[in-house]
């Protein structure tokens, strides 16, 4: 019965890359084929529309339900019974729900949908750095600290468990994982996905999307999701920095930097659904683009999953970017563009809508039947019609102490030691520290947003249980020794780049008698829209109260716990380290508190270029001419520079590494040839460490002016001391193909430059190839 209809296609990416398989089960499709026949336009549409749960809910309003929640059966008739809506999102009141409410909430709605249409709901969520919207779930590091600790490993282990913690929640569909490239340092959603570079989160993406599903993707297991990657795509480049704005990106960048994680995440983690980007690229809002979703996802790719909207981002095709007169005219565009499933969130008129469209012969059936046979797909494949519902009792490991050890070892491997000036790092026994700033004593800014409510606003009502900075301090160091004086606070109840008065000299005064002081300071939680940034640079507050504590003479050791970078450049030379946390969950304070006692050396690595200057944006894969000293001769300097605080990938750790023996398996080679890279790694200091062996290769010379580094390959080893390993990297020589100018994949005959730590090597491709197919 399985696999009797098979789309084969090659991978795109690397000669040597397996020629993958997307499979169709054909007892599925036979079995969609027999509820389809059934279905009336109306039933179909419903399929095709996904509603906000507080439509359903008693009380308030659509946007809010009263609390305890209930279900109100008339709205549920009038969603089921009336329209035949076939999925349903989000949380209600923006808050967690324990795994009991949620199986309440869900065997409502699925029971009512059985009797109404046969036909089960698909309920969607986003369990972003784990199971967002549920009580009592494992929270990992946010994606930007998954992606700092270069461990593939520890991704799919993560996704895996939260996949887990998900299903114990009555839901089969995670909006995630989040892909955007984060190239913007001021782009709120930088957080959100793993950093500025292209390998590295199509590593992490298919990494994460093989935890969510598991290993067969028609038979989604009971302890599995189905995964979304989104958001399709570009979308964190907008060139305001600001959230859902538009984004203007070369053709070439578009398919080799920003299409690649979602090539990757499809043909090789074989994703099941896809969420398109809210914003516009280059002038076209991508939920009516036609040529990005229906020819490059579904044609290019075969890809044979879901593509839903993002929020209310069909109507946003009228009231927000204005190319539709009317709603009607804007469902037109995004189902003809290849939009399956529309988040609406709260609008039950996309129903009659697109009945009306179809009868007048605007959207044509054959379209309706596509999208409608998507989703049903997505439903057999996670097994819905089987099990519709479940007891929460089936999944006795929600939240234990297996999975928050993992997420405590993702912390550790999270945070980055971006300086240790004199080895004042790891700090002794005794110490007697002063801990401040306006992040030392904070669930909230450890975990960021999408964290028990959208904004994370919640977070302290949730995460009691676990350690601030200041109370694992505390822990590890001696509650006698451990002071805590913020001097900056956050205003809880504001928005989250407001502060209260400052008590500086409060600060300053708590420093006497102190050895050290761990400076806490960064951003508290936000996301999307309300993070947007009018001034990159930390706050005014917080800059003052570093410079204070630096001029009492006692040693600063500078900790960041923010989203985004936020310019450090006044207070970083008077630090004496720094320590980079990002959002690491629940266990950031734990992590950070055995870092700064030498009892996990940091291995974290920067996944994105940290900037120095608001005008000094930019990436490690920039254009020579973007920094250059492009002295000439006679009275006229061209040169460009960018200083950056600290380049993309740096970090230390508490003990040295050296490379040995880059070898290369053949310095001359042709397109297609699989090359093998080879390195001597030695742990040259006294403790133990880890250590992200990255494998960089540059285009000497090319037909458009080549990016001056490209992340290639990456492993992460376990050092002893004095001990070295034999790293072997495969690289496939099409890897290093650019997108030309006319969109096509071109590989140069020509010198190419290959660095692993100190060490480089130059290969030649002997002849030049330019692919006519959309991959390579
Ligand atoms: C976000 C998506 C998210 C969706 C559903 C939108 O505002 O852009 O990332 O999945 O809401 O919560």
């Amino acid at each position: 019965m399985l696999v009797s209809l098979t789309m084969l296609f090659i991978a795109c990416s690397g000669g040597a890359k397996r020629s993958d398989a997307i499979t169709l089960d054909a007892g599925i499709e036979r079995k969609i084929d027999s509820v389809m026949a059934g279905m009336t336009l109306e039933e179909k549409v419903g399929q095709m529309t996904q509603l906000a749960l507080d439509v359903i809910g008693e009380g308030g309003n659509v946007y809010y339900s009263h609390e305890p929640f209930r279900v109100n059966h008339a709205m549920l008739d009038t969603v089921i019974g009336t329209y035949k809506v076939g999925s349903i999102l989000n949380t209600s009141n923006n808050r967690a729900r324990t795994t009991e409410v949620w199986e309440e909430i869900v065997r409502t709605i699925q029971q009512r949908a059985l009797q109404e249409t046969g036909i089960p709901v698909l309920y969607g969520i986003d369990s972003n750095h784990g199971t967002t919207y549920t009580a009592g779930e494992t929270l990992f590091p946010q994606a930007i600290g998954m992606a700092a600790t270069f461990n593939v490993e520890l991704m799919e282990e993560g996704s895996r468990i939260s996949a887990y913690e998900t299903r114990a929640s009555n839901i089969p569909w995670t909006f995630n994982p989040t892909m955007d490239l984060g190239r913007d340092a001021r782009w709120p959603r930088q957080w959100e996905s793993y950093g500025e570079d292209a390998y590295l989160n199509a590593q992490m993406a298919v990494a994460s999307v093989k935890g969510f599903q598991g290993s067969d993707r028609n038979r989604v297991g009971s302890h599995s999701v189905a995964a979304c990657v989104k958001h399709y795509m570009g979308y964190g480049v907008p060139v305001s920095g600001k959230d859902r704005t538009p984004a203007t990106i070369s053709e070439s960048e578009l398919r080799e930097k920003h299409f690649e994680p979602f090539r990757a995440s499809i043909v090789e983690g074989g994703a099941l659904s896809l969420m398109a980007n809210s914003g516009i690229v280059n002038g076209v809002s991508t939920h009516a683009d036609y040529r990005l979703l229906t020819e490059w996802v579904k044609e290019d790719l075969n890809f044979d999953g879901v593509i839903v909207s993002d929020w209310a981002d069909v109507q946003n095709l009228l009231s927000r970017d204005r190319i539709a007169a009317s709603y009607k005219e804007a469902v037109k565009m995004a189902i003809n563009a290849g939009i399956d499933l529309v988040m609406e969130p709260y609008n039950t008129a996309f129903c009659p809508t697109l009945v009306e469209l179809v009868n007048e012969g605007a959207v044509s059936m054959n379209r309706i039947n596509d999208a409608v046979r998507r989703v049903l797909r997505l439903k057999y494949r996670l097994g819905l019609f089987e099990k519709p519902y479940w007891s929460a009792l089936e999944y006795p490991d929600f939240g234990c102490a297996e999975s928050e050890a993992i997420a405590k070892a993702a912390a550790d491997e999270s945070i980055t030691l971006l300086k240790n000036d004199e080895g004042i790092l790891p700090l002794p026994g005794n110490a007697r520290i002063l801990v401040a700033g306006s992040n030392a004593h904070s669930m909230r800014t450890l975990n960021g947003g999408w964290s028990y409510s959208w904004q994370g606003e919640k977070v302290e009502e949730f995460a009691q249980d676990y350690n601030t900075i200041y109370e694992a301090l505390q822990e590890k160091f001696g509650a006698d020794n451990v002071r805590y004086e913020p001097g900056v606070t956050y205003k809880m109840d504001g928005t989250y780049d407001q502060e209260n008065e400052p008590e500086i000299s409060k600060a300053v005064a708590a420093a006497r008698g102190v050895d050290y002081i761990v400076l806490c300071l960064g951003e508290n939680s936000y996301c999307e829209t309300p993070g947007n940034l009018d001034e990159l640079m930390l706050s005014e507050n917080q800059t003052r109260l570093a410079l204070a504590l630096q001029e009492t003479g006692k040693p600063v050791i500078l900790v960041l716990n923010e989203g985004r970078p936020r310019l450090i450049r006044e207070i970083e030379s008077g630090a004496k380290a720094v320590l980079q946390l990002y959002l690491p969950g629940n266990f950031g304070g734990d992590a950070l508190a055995d870092i700064l006692a030498g009892d996990v050396n940091p291995s974290g690595k920067l996944p994105y270029t940290y900037p120095k200057y608001e005008q000094g944006l930019i990436t490690y894969d920039h254009k020579p001419s973007q920094n250059i000293d492009g002295r000439m001769e006679g009275a006229y300097d061209y040169g460009a520079q960018t200083s950056v605080q600290y380049p993309f990938g740096y970090g230390l750790s508490y003990t040295t590494f050296r490379y040995d023996n880059l070898t290369v398996s053949q310095k001359d080679f042709a397109p297609g040839e699989l090359l093998t890279v080879t390195v001597e790694v030695t742990n040259s200091g006294v403790v133990a460490g880890k250590e992200t062996v990255m494998l960089f290769s540059s285009d000497l010379v090319a037909s458009l002016s080549p990016d001056v580094r490209r992340l290639r390959a990456f492993q992460k080893v376990m050092l002893e001391p004095g001990e070295t390993k034999t790293v072997t990297m495969p690289l496939p020589a099409n890897d290093l193909a650019f997108v030309n100018a006319q969109g096509k994949w071109t590989l140069e005959e020509g010198e190419f430059m290959l660095q692993v730590g100190t060490q480089v090597e130059t290969i030649r491709c002997k002849e030049t190839k330019v692919w006519d197919t959309p991959s390579r």
